[in-house]
C-alpha cells in the first residue's frame, strides 16, 4: 500500500509547486501595484500591502527609496539620513578622495563622528515625492497617420507646456517620461537634495572582492556595499553644501532584518531600474546578438588590454584608471554574457514564434499587418548606421579620452563663433572645472595607445564610406596596412592638451588667441573632423531611420497589448521608480550543474589568494574567520552568509536597491546579476534570470566586527520578524503551505495527509 500512497504524495506536491509558481518577470509601477500585483505578491508571501510600499498620503516604503546621483539606487536606513548604496555606485566619491597616501579604495574608510564625513560636489540624492499619469495631455493633438517628426513636434510641445504647468519648489524637479515606447505618459515630481556625504566603505578587499573576474558571475563573495549621509538646511529641505547643515530626517527608513533569508523567501527589489528592451521584434535582437555586441566587446577588450598593462606596473596608474577600468569592463563582460544568453535561450526564435502568433491572431483588416515585416526592413536599413555609431560612440566619447574632452573644447569654439567673448566666457568656467576633474585622472601614453590601437580597428572593420577623408590612412601619410599607432603617438607628442598645463597654458590666453590655438591642435583638428563627420555622415541617417523605428515600436507595442489580451504587461525600465518582486531561489545553468541561493564567508576564505589583484584579503579578515568572531550576524548554523540571489527582475540602475522582506524590511543589496542571465534585460527567462544581493547580516558585520564602526550599527533599527516577530506561528503545519485550492479547508487535508504519511 506504500507505494501508490508515496505516487499521490509525490503528485500532489508537484502540482502544488506549479501551483505556486510565481512569476519573477517584471518592473512594476508602485503607483499600479495595488491593480496589478498585489495579489499575486501576496500569494508569493507577502505581509504588507501596496499601500505600504507607495503612498502619497502617508509614509511608505518609497519615501526610503533614493535615486543616488542618477545612476544607481539607494535607500535610507537611520533616522539620521543613513543612506546605503554599493560599493561600485560610491566608487567614484570614494576615488575621488583617495590618493596613494591616503588609499580609502585599498583600506577603507570609516568616519568616527558627522564631521569627519567627506562632502562630494556634484552627488546628488534624488526623491520621489508623486507621479502623475499625464498621457492624455501629452498626446492630444496627435493622430495615427501623422509623419514621425510631426508627431515629435507636438509631443514636444506638450511636454514643455505641461512641465511648466507644475508649481514647484526651487529643489523640486518634474521628470516626464514615455511609458510602453511613448503608448503612456507619466510625470514624477521629485526633490534633489545636494549635499551627499561618505561615510563608510569597506577596503576593495571587501567591496569589490573577486572584482572583474567574479563580476556578473554567481557564486559571489563581494560585500558590494558604501555608506553615505543626506544632509539638508536647518528645515530639513534640501540645501547646497554647507557645513552648518544637518543629517536629513526621512518620513521613513528600512529597518534591517536579522533574520536573514531562507530558499523560497518572498524578496522585493524597489529601485530606479535604467533600460530594457522587453518587446523589440526579432529582427533587432538578431542585430544586437550579430553585429552590435560583437563590434562593442572587440573595442573593449582592445582598450582593457591597454589600461590593464599600465595599471599593473604602477600604484598610482592603478588608483587613477580604477574608476575607469571597472565601468569599462563592466559591460564589456555584460555584452559578452548577454549574447550568450541569448543564443542559448534562443531568443531570436522565441521571438520569431512569439511574431507568428501575433500575425495569426491579427484580424484580417488590422492596421498593424505590415508592421513586422516593415520593422525587419528598417532594422536592416539601419544596421550599417547603428554599427558605424557605436563603434564612433565607443571609441571617441566612452574609451579613447582625449577625443571626449575635445568635445567638451568644441563647445566652446562654437560658443565663441557665435557670440565672441561674451559666449566664450559664458562656458569657460564650466570647461575649466572639467579641464581639472579630467587630468587628475588622466595618463596621455594610456590614451595615445588606445586611439592608435581603434583607429586600426575603426578604419579596417568599416566601410570605407564611414571613414572621414581626414582620417584614411593616405591623407595621413600611412602606408596601406601599417597601423595608426605611430601617427597618433606623435600628434599626442604635438598636442598642447596632452598635459594640465599645456591645456590651462590655452584656457588662460584670450578668447580669440585661444580659440585659434585650439583650432589649429593637431588632436582637436582630427577630433572636430571626425565628429563633423559623424553628425553628418552617420548620426543624421541613423535618426532619420530611427524615428521611423520608434514610431513602429510604439505601435508594435500597443498592438502587442491588444492582441495579447491574456499577458500582464510592464513598461520597459527608464530610470523611473520600479517594483519587481521574486524569490530566493537557485537555479541550473546548465546540464547536471545547480547552484544554491546562499554564499557564506568560507568560500572567501576558498576563494584568497595572497597579493592578488582581485583575491587578496587583509589580515583583519583572516583573523576575525579564523576566531569564527560573528557576533549575531551568523545564521542558524553558525555560518556568516555573504550574497544571496533570487528571481527579482532588475537591471543596470537597480544596483544599490534595498531587497525587502515580506514584512517591509530591509534583508539586503541588490548590486549585480548572474551571468546566464545577464540578458534579462532583451529576454527575461525565469528559470537563469537571477539579481545577486549583498545579505543584510554581512554588512552589519563588517561595519560592526571588521571596521569596528558600531556607532554606525546603533544608528539603524534591527528587527526579527521571523524569529522574534509578529510573523507567522511556528506551526510547520500551516494551512497555506500546501496550498493548491482556492478553499484553505481542502488544503487543510491536504496538509494533513502528507503530515500523516512524513511521520
Ligand atoms: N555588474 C555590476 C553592475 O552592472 C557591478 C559592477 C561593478 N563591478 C565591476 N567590477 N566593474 O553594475
Ligand atoms: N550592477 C548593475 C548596476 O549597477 C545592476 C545590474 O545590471 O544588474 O545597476
Amino acid at each position: 500500500m506504500k507505494h501508490p500512497f508515496k505516487f499521490i504524495i509525490t503528485l500532489i506536491l508537484i502540482l502544488s509547486a506549479i501551483a505556486n509558481s510565481y512569476a519573477g518577470e517584471g518592473m512594476w509601477l508602485p503607483q499600479l501595484l495595488k491593480l496589478l500585483n498585489e495579489k499575486e505578491m501576496k500569494s508569493m508571501g507577502m505581509k504588507i500591502t501596496a499601500d505600504d510600499i507607495y503612498s502619497i498620503n502617508k509614509g511608505s516604503l518609497k519615501d526610503a527609496i533614493v535615486h543616488f546621483g542618477g545612476f544607481c539606487t539607494s535607500e535610507l536606513i537611520s533616522a539620521k539620513g543613513l543612506l546605503l548604496t554599493n560599493h561600485h555606485c560610491g566608487y567614484d566619491a570614494i576615488q575621488s578622495h583617495t590618493s596613494v597616501e591616503n588609499n580609502l579604495i585599498k583600506n577603507g574608510f570609516w568616519a568616527k563622528s558627522h564631521k569627519d564625513e567627506l562632502p562630494n560636489a556634484g552627488l546628488t540624492a534624488t526623491f520621489i515625492d508623486y507621479i502623475d499619469d499625464v498621457t492624455a495631455l501629452i498626446t492630444a493633438g496627435i493622430t495615427d497617420d501623422m509623419t514621425a517628426e510631426k508627431r515629435q513636434s507636438i509631443v514636444d510641445k506638450n511636454l514643455s507646456e505641461v512641465k511648466k504647468s507644475y508649481k514647484l519648489e526651487s529643489y523640486q524637479e518634474v521628470i516626464i517620461r514615455p511609458f510602453f515606447d511613448g503608448n503612456q505618459y507619466f510625470a514624477f515630481v521629485t526633490t534633489i537634495y545636494k549635499d551627499v556625504r561618505l561615510v563608510g566603505t569597506p577596503p576593495e578587499s571587501i567591496g569589490k572582492f573577486g572584482s572583474d573576474t567574479d563580476n556578473w558571475v554567481w557564486p559571489r563573495h563581494t560585500g558590494d556595499f558604501s555608506l553615505f549621509r543626506i544632509y539638508a538646511g536647518k528645515d530639513n529641505k534640501p540645501a547646497d553644501y554647507s557645513p552648518d547643515n544637518i543629517p536629513y530626517t526621512p518620513k521613513h527608513f528600512l529597518p534591517v532584518s536579522m533574520d536573514g533569508v531562507s530558499e523560497g523567501d518572498f524578496t522585493m527589489v524597489f529601485g530606479f531600474p535604467g533600460r530594457t528592451n522587453q518587446y523589440l521584434p526579432a529582427s533587432a535582437v538578431k542585430q544586437v546578438v550579430n553585429t552590435l555586441n560583437p563590434a562593442k566587446i572587440k573595442i573593449r577588450e582592445i582598450s582593457l588590454k591597454i589600461m590593464d598593462k599600465y595599471m599593473r606596473e604602477d600604484v598610482a596608474t592603478k588608483i587613477k584608471y580604477a574608476s575607469k577600468y571597472a565601468t569599462i569592463a563592466n559591460y564589456w563582460k555584460k555584452w559578452i554574457g548577454e549574447s550568450q544568453g541569448l543564443q542559448q535561450t534562443y531568443a531570436v526564435n522565441k521571438k520569431l514564434d512569439y511574431e507568428a502568433q501575433f500575425q495569426k491572431r491579427l484580424p484580417q483588416n488590422s492596421p498593424y499587418k505590415t508592421l513586422l515585416t516593415d520593422l525587419d526592413k528598417l532594422y536592416t536599413d539601419i544596421d550599417q548606421y547603428a554599427l558605424a555609431r557605436d563603434y564612433y560612440g565607443e571609441i571617441t566619447l566612452r574609451n579613447v579620452e582625449l577625443t571626449a574632452y575635445m568635445g567638451t573644447l568644441k563647445r566652446l569654439v562654437t560658443a565663441y563663433e557665435k557670440n565672441g567673448d561674451k559666449g566664450y566666457f559664458e562656458i569657460l568656467g564650466r570647461v575649466k572645472d572639467f579641464s581639472a576633474d579630467f587630468y587628475k585622472d588622466f595618463d596621455a601614453k594610456i590614451d595615445h595607445e588606445k586611439l592608435g590601437a581603434l583607429l586600426d580597428l575603426y578604419v579596417d572593420k568599416l566601410d570605407e564610406k564611414f571613414v572621414p577623408e581626414y582620417l584614411r590612412r593616405q591623407n595621413l601619410g600611412i602606408s596601406d596596412g601599417e597601423s595608426y599607432a605611430t601617427m597618433v603617438k606623435e600628434q599626442y607628442t604635438l598636442s598642447s592638451f596632452s598635459s594640465e598645463t599645456g591645456a590651462s597654458e590655452i584656457l588662460n590666453l584670450e578668447p580669440s588667441k585661444a580659440v585659434a590655438a585650439i583650432k589649429s591642435d593637431p588632436i582637436y583638428a582630427l577630433s572636430s573632423a571626425w565628429s563633423d563627420f559623424y553628425s553628418k555622415e552617420i548620426a543624421t541617417p541613423y535618426s532619420n531611420i530611427r524615428k521611423e523605428i520608434d514610431l513602429k515600436l510604439e505601435k508594435y507595442t500597443k498592438a502587442q497589448m491588444e492582441v495579447f489580451k491574456e499577458k500582464r504587461f510592464y513598461p520597459d525600465a527608464n530610470s523611473t521608480l520600479r517594483v519587481t518582486y521574486g524569490k530566493v531561489n537557485g537555479y541550473k545553468p546548465r546540464d547536471a550543474v545547480s547552484y544554491e541561493p546562499i554564499t557564506y564567508l568560507d568560500g572567501i576564505i576558498a576563494k584568497y589568494i595572497p597579493e592578488d589583484y582581485e583575491f587578496d584579503l587583509q589580515t583583519r579578515m583572516l583573523e576575525l574567520y579564523k576566531s569564527r568572531n560573528y557576533g549575531p550576524y551568523a545564521d542558524k548554523t553558525g555560518n556568516l552568509p555573504v550574497c544571496f540571489i533570487g528571481s527579482n527582475h532588475t537591471t543596470g540602475g537597480n544596483s544599490g536597491s534595498p531587497a525587502i522582506d515580506a514584512y517591509g524590511n530591509l534583508i539586503g543589496l541588490n548590486f549585480d546579476r548572474v551571468w546566464e542571465g545577464t540578458m534579462s534585460d532583451i529576454n527575461y527567462d525565469e528559470s537563469i534570470c537571477r539579481n545577486i544581493m549583498v545579505d543584510a547580516r554581512y554588512i552589519l558585520w563588517v561595519v560592526d566586527k571588521y571596521a569596528g564602526a558600531s556607532h554606525l550599527i546603533t544608528e539603524m533599527k534591527l528587527v526579527y520578524p521571523k524569529t522574534k516577530g509578529k510573523t507567522k506561528k511556528k506551526n510547520s503545519l500551516s494551512p497555506c503551505k500546501y496550498g493548491i485550492f482556492k478553499n484553505q479547508k481542502y488544503n487543510f487535508i491536504v496538509s494533513l495527509i502528507v503530515w500523516a504519511v512524513s511521520i
